[in-house]
């Protein structure tokens, strides 16, 4: 069994005009110790997706249909009716942070202003009691309600041990959050996101913000925290060679939908889709050769769709140089190229096939 599965997952969001079509038809899964990777233009719905696991979506946000099967659960059974989130579900919020966190963009919006950083952290184990002995070994079995001396001291050394985890030094953790860089923030809700050992993090774009050096730190601390506590992780970015390095395998995604699965190498060295093509052409080399490139990325002319009226078929179907008929009429089915490597496109199944485009 694997620790997430996700299938044939459609989220909408309902707007004025009538629905945008975030997510349509994604299914990917997660093992343990595992990491995914998940890349693709602005606006693809690679939030949305992370978003959905966590039942963190906005209130016009309705799943369609699909299934998000996390430790053998399927947790859109907790969902009302028209697919639509309980905000307030109390099975949900025992998930979240204990089983599955998240780490997103702009920490300082994750914490609150007038509380000292450790304190935070602190509230944060205190509220899922259930998931204290599991760091905190049997005196984390003690109900937190009126938490003993020996439990308090418990959990300040584990939010100080996290802090030397993270790369941020023990006598900061008293600070506010208004007195650590935003590095130091983002260090401080990784911290945050591991209190609990969780089996999955959800990193949205955690390091977009911050300078390539910090960034490169950050991400490679994240790396070395989860081979030691085998936490699975789903990355999302913008920078498709930081996701490669870090991955197990890479998601691609494009106007709502999948389009490529493979592991970092068999994705560098065999892109399948031609959105994918295109995609990694536009990563700097260090021999760069940049008239290739640029003849590449030009022959992918256009935009992403809106995903109000999304096109028939394929949705890359209009940029596709090599676009048929049969690709603004069916969605592509996928297809596995090699063990792992998943290609949703019709020119590859046809020629799996073995018959010529
Ligand atoms: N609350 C909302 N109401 C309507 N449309 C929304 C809402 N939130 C997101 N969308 C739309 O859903 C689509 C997917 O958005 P999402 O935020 O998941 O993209 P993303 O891949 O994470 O982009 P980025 O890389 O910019 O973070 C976009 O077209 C976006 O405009
Ligand atoms: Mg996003």
């Amino acid at each position: 069994m694997h620790l997430l599965e996700v299938k044939d997952l459609k989220i909408h969001f309902k707007i004025e005009d009538g629905w945008v079509e975030a997510v349509d038809g994604v299914s990917f899964y997660l093992d343990a110790g595992e990491t995914l990777g998940l890349v693709g233009e602005s606006g693809c719905g690679k939030s949305t997706t992370a978003f959905a696991i966590t039942q963190l979506l906005p209130k016009n946000a309705y799943i369609k249909g699909g299934s998000i099967v996390f430790k053998g659960k399927d947790l859109l059974k907790y969902l009302k009716k028209d697919g639509t989130i309980r905000l307030f579900d109390e099975r949900m919020r025992k998930l979240r942070w204990s089983e599955i966190s998240i780490i997103f963009q702009g920490a300082m919006d994750a914490f609150n202003p007038v509380y000292r950083m450790g304190k935070q952290i602190e509230e944060a184990m205190y509220a899922h009691p259930e998931a204290l002995p599991r760091t905190l070994g049997p005196v984390g079995e003690e109900t937190a309600r009126r938490p003993s001396k020996e439990l308090r001291e418990a959990v300040r050394k584990r939010v100080e041990d996290l802090f030397d985890v993270v790369g941020l030094p023990k006598d900061r953790v008293d600070n506010y959050p208004h007195e650590f860089s935003e590095g130091m923030r983002q260090r401080a809700l990784i911290a945050m996101a591991l209190t609990l050992a969780p089996s999955l993090i959800i990193a949205d774009e955690p390091t977009t913000a911050l300078d390539v050096i910090t960034q490169y730190k950050i991400l490679k601390e994240m790396a070395d925290i989860q081979k030691r506590y085998r936490t699975s992780m789903i990355l999302i970015s913008h920078d498709v060679s930081a996701v490669a390095e870090l991955a197990d395998r890479m998601a691609v995604m494009y106007a709502g939908r999948l389009v490529e699965i493979a592991a970092p190498l068999d994705l560098f060295m065999n892109p399948c889709h031609p959105y994918t093509g295109g995609l990694l052409v536009t990563i700097p080399t260090i021999k760069g050769d940049k008239e290739a490139m640029m003849a590449r990325i030009q022959s992918m002319p256009g935009s992403p769709p809106s995903l109000v009226n999304p096109p028939p078929g394929c949705r890359f179907h209009p940029r596709c140089p090599i676009a048929k008929d049969i690709c603004s009429k069916a969605v592509p089915e996928p297809v596995e190229v090699d063990p792992g490597h998943i290609v949703w496109c019709h020119k590859v199944r046809t020629e799996s096939e073995g018959n010529e485009w």
